[in-house]
């Protein structure tokens, strides 16, 4: 057996001198809480979690940290959580918000009200939105979540800090999309400085001759336990999953594109920088590449980054866009999974009545390699990302898999930004300090490595049977989709 070199990330990362808020205390919610212990100074007393569950409060009882068993919804959201901000004891709080079927922007906003501050790792609707019959496929979108998002940007710019989508992706990803973009010019030998604004990290892109980004993902942890029929099994929410696969397939829509799916469809209102695809993300298919498996399917699950990070590139506005990369994830989630979307969608999307998060005693082995693949440039395509191992996440942190570790440290990391920058307003991570944000998250990551690939979604194609591609182009859409 190897000796364990891992070391343990150390380090002070800010305090948060008045109440915390946890929102929410599941896979995310108690990998978050041990590194919230190592990394901050704040007093224990004043933290609380809510959550209806109390499936894992022996954790919280053994630190003497209270519990409210309680779900958020609509009518009692302000209620609870108003005394909990405001606990007349002094300081700026922290709400945390890391649950599902509570809606960000509502928590958000009431933050912003009591002068605290916010995190989430999406924009996350109330219950029964995303399976809601009577709203168009439109409607249940990231894009129409986010624009609400951006809407309240818009309508109260400034204040105290709230940082939205700042988990491993959405989150780390945009930071990554910079530190790969910076070491492909270098590599390119393209002469630029380090962009300081969005208009210039647009230009660098373009120059660069970036078509495009997936967000490419390869988990292989694997359980020691066979997926049991019935059951939903996953590394994360598997209701957080299920949610966003049954959402419409939504890319960042890039200005190299000719071709467009009979299914896609454009909205009427918005920053316009992405399309939707009238089919459930979690069922379809695009070819992409990571550095362990080479070529592999992914699957087109809508992400908030997707069109965030197309949005952030784009240069020029509205009619007069003159670049815009696409942008969507390509996940292939860990075999279990894999095996339960089938399941799943081999019964209409009906869900499985068991659900079922592995955690970190029962995953064997395997790694989260979570990355951004940029492609379409002079080098073809280059893949930037952390592949984490079990074991690492192990050595290093508490009550997580690899999956779950890359998001918790994205949240401290964006704790430490906002901490730093207290007065920045509502942002997204691409509107962060990469720099800071990764330096900060990194020691949580495994190997953070750049790898260059020759492959092309064309490779091997046409094969035995005839295929409607683009051979001028093989980064077009119409090559990566698989029909
Ligand atoms: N950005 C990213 O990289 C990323 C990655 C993983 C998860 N996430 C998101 O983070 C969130 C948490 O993920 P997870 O894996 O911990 O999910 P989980 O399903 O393990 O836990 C969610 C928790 O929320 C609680 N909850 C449910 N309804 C609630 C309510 N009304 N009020 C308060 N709490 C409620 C549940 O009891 C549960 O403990 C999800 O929204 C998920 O989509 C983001």
């Amino acid at each position: 057996m190897t000796k364990n070199t891992y070391t343990v990330p150390k380090g002070h990362y800010g305090e948060i001198t008045g109440p915390i808020v946890l929102i929410g205390f599941g896979s995310i919610g108690k990998g978050t809480l041990p590194l919230l212990e190592r990394h901050f100074k704040f007093d224990k007393n004043r933290l609380v979690v809510i959550d209806p569950s109390e499936k894992d409060r022996e954790l919280l009882d053994q630190r003497g940290i209270r519990l409210i068993k309680q779900a958020l919804t609509h009518d009692n959201y302000e209620a609870v959580l108003k005394p909990l901000l405001r606990d007349g004891k002094g300081g700026t709080g922290f709400c945390v918000n890391l649950s599902v079927d509570v809606s960000s922007l509502d928590v958000m906003t009431l933050c912003r009200s009591l002068d605290a501050h916010y995190i989430d790792t999406v924009v996350e609707p109330w219950a029964g939105f995303y399976f809601d019959t009577k709203m168009s496929n439109d409607a249940r979108t990231n894009y129409a979540l986010r624009e609400t998002l951006l809407e309240e940007k818009r309508n109260s710019p400034g204040g105290i800090t709230a940082v939205s989508c700042c988990g491993a992706n959405p989150g780390m990803v945009s930071w990554f999309v910079k530190q790969a973009l910076l070491n492909l010019a270098k590599d390119l030998a393209i002469p630029h400085e380090t962009p300081k604004t969005r208009e210039e990290w647009g230009r660098l892109m373009q120059k660069v001759g970036v078509k495009g980004i997936h967000i490419a993902e390869r988990d292989t942890q694997r359980s020691k336990h066979a997926k049991p029929a019935n059951n939903f099994v996953n590394t994360w929410s598997v209701e957080g999953f299920i949610s966003e696969g049954m959402q419409p397939a939504e890319l960042g829509w890039g200005t190299h594109e000719k071709w467009m799916p009979e299914t896609g469809r454009r909205h009427e209102a918005g920053c316009q920088a992405a399309i939707y695809l009238q089919q459930p993300g979690a069922n379809t298919k695009v070819r992409s590449w990571c550095p362990t498996p080479g070529a592999q399917y992914g699957r087109l699950v809508t992400h908030n980054e997707s069109i965030s990070i197309a949005d952030y590139f784009t240069v020029g506005t509205g009619n007069n866009v003159e670049y815009r990369p696409t942008c969507h994830y390509a996940y292939h989630p860990c075999n279990d999974a894999v095996l339960s979307l089938e399941e799943m969608f081999g019964r209409a999307g009906e869900r499985q009545p068991e659900h079922h998060i592995l955690d970190e005693n029962e995953v064997i082995d395997g790694i989260d390699e979570l990355g951004v693949l940029l492609y379409g440039h002079g080098k073809n395509a280059y893949w930037y990302g952390s592949q984490l191992s079990i074991e690492e996440t192990r050595a290093i942190a508490p009550y997580q898999n690899a999956t779950g570790l890359q998001v918790s440290s994205a949240v401290i990391a964006g704790m430490a930004w906002a901490l730093e920058n207290p007065k920045a307003g509502i942002v997204e991570a691409d509107e962060m300090d990469f720099a800071a944000c990764l330096k900060w998250q990194t020691p949580y990551l495994g190997p953070v490595k750049g790898y260059y690939t020759d492959w092309t979604p064309l490779e091997g194609r046409p094969g035995l049977f005839p295929e409607d591609i683009d051979k001028s182009d093989p980064w077009q859409f119409r090559n990566i989709l698989v029909r």
